[in-house]
């Protein structure tokens, strides 16, 4: 392998690699702000500009290379002048609002003014403002902070296939916008705050809501889709704030749909039926897991039973599921479910050119790899059903039917079930996932179970058992 020298340190590199990439390997840390590894190499903002040995000027890490024998000095006196002169270019429209910007705390101007930056400025000029503005459902944005990186730009443009971000005027003028002020259409906005290296596009379901610096990570995968991208809780005190891109280059480079990033919501919803619950005078009525139990065994004994099985729920528990079932309720029919339309893996497929998947559920390919048959239509003469699902499957027609469920619901959809055993969301539970590529993928628990919602094993356990009463 070609090797080049960096700070003094020697470093092998592979062919096409980027000084600041190299440099990386050998924990030399080049500032950088329109640079970013998923989009284009344009060079403008000129603060990764490094000394390299033979070459008159200073050339920029982003755009230069690694060559064979290639030396390369990131701290000279020629390198950290021009950092200075960069930052206090950056810095002169830049306003001083970091105690109430979002971006405070994961800011890369921050950081590099603290590191590079001068305590004193120069300039005496008024600063160029701008008022906050809506770009849609997703994103606000303050013009102010915007360091003109065209990284927003170039995510349109590159990765998510709509020209929609534009730099309108020029120089001390310039201003990102959209063309004629639309809202932003894209399914993928989110990604616009992730890469914006500034508070200039901030996401507007997390603004104001939680400084990150008080934030814990949990890596995990996303359960929107049956791609499985892998991502980030963000939580605080048993409550979740955001969820961000974790990059994985096989499966979503550095990018979530919007779909996937806002789904962690229901987990909180108070809509959901977070205690066990039985059918009485017409409605659901919160009770004892003892006596919910007792009315699930009473509602499914003796009749004719279908099983339907979300394939939103892990390998662990579909596993469990195929040894409780024969045993527990032999003469039930069982089948998946998911996604309408999605019986089988075969009818998965690409639901945009980015990452969606038509699956709407993250396991539907685990649950076939074990074997489980799709639902299309239910047996008939069927006079009871037992659903158990994690939160993300769309539960099929069951008029008539007395169900009982065992997971996560809404009380919408519980309104027609006779006995509710709440479960748990993908955020509360460790496990495997199948993605479409057949990756076995882990979700990881990010925070304490919701209420008296319990895990499916524990659940399955208590019926083995018999506990609450008559087994
Ligand atoms: S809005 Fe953010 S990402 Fe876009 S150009 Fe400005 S600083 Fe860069
Ligand atoms: S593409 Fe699928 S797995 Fe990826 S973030 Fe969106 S919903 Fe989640
Ligand atoms: S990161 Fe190299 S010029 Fe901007």
């Amino acid at each position: 392998m070609p090797k080049c020298v960096i700070d003094g340190r020697e470093v092998e590199f592979s062919p096409g690699e980027n000084l600041i990439e190299v440099a990386k390997k050998v924990g030399v840390e080049i500032p950088y702000f329109c640079y970013h590894p998923g989009l284009s190499v344009v060079a403008q903002c000129r603060m990764c500009a490094v000394e390299v040995e033979k070459m008159p000027k200073l050339q920029t890490a982003c755009s230069t290379v690694a060559t064979d024998g290639m030396v390369v000095k990131t701290r000279s006196e020629r390198a950290l002048a021009n950092q200075k002169s960069v930052m206090e270019f950056l810095l002169i429209n830049h306003p001083l609002d970091c105690p109430i910007c979002d971006q405070a705390g994961e800011c890369d101007l921050q950081d590099y003014s603290y590191e590079y930056g001068s305590p004193y400025s120069r300039y005496t000029e008024e600063r160029r403002t701008f008022l906050d503005l809506d770009m849609g459902p997703v994103i606000v944005k303050n013009m102010n902070r915007c360091i003109h990186c065209t990284r927003c730009i170039r995510l349109g443009a590159e990765v998510l296939g709509i020209r929609e971000m534009v730099a309108t005027q020029r120089g001390n003028k310039t201003e990102i916008a959209t063309i004629d002020g639309r809202p932003l259409e894209t399914d993928y906005a989110g990604n616009y705050a992730d890469i914006c290296p500034v508070g200039s596009l901030l996401l507007k379901d997390f603004r104001f809501k939680k400084r990150v610096w008080f934030l814990k990570k949990t890596a995990t995968v996303c359960e929107g889709c049956a791609r499985g991208c892998n991502m980030d809780i963000q939580h605080d005190a048993n409550v979740i704030y955001r969820c961000t891109p974790r990059e994985n280059l096989e499966v979503n480079q550095y990018w979530l749909c919007d779909e996937g990033r806002f789904n962690f919501h229901y987990v909180h919803d108070a809509d959901r039926i977070m205690e066990p619950a039985v059918r009485a005078d017409g409605e659901l009525k919160m009770t004892e897991f003892g006596a919910s139990l007792d009315a699930a065994r009473a509602a499914l004994k003796g009749k004719k039973a279908a099983v339907l099985l979300g394939t939103d729920l892990t390998q662990e528990e579909a596993k469990l599921l195929q040894e409780f079932l024969p045993k527990y309720l032999p003469n039930a029919s069982v089948f998946h479910f998911g996604t309408p339309g999605i019986v089988s893996e075969a009818d998965d497929a690409p639901a945009d050119k980015i990452l969606k998947r038509k699956s709407k559920t993250s396991n539907l390919h685990g649950f076939e790899k074990l074997g489980f048959k799709g639902l299309k239509t239910l047996p008939t003469g069927l006079d009871a059903a037992l659903v158990i699902r994690g939160g993300r499957a769309t539960l099929p027609e069951l008029k008539g039917l007395s169900t009982v469920g065992i997971g996560v619901f809404t009380r919408e959809e519980a309104a027609t079930f006779s006995v509710v055993l709440p479960g748990l969301t993908f955020a509360e539970k460790d496990g495997t996932i199948v993605n479409f590529q057949g990756r076995e993928q882990h979700i990881r628990r990010a925070i304490f179970p919701a209420g008296n919602c319990k895990a499916l094993s524990e659940i399955l356990a208590m019926w083995a058992h018999g506990t609450g009463g008559n087994a």
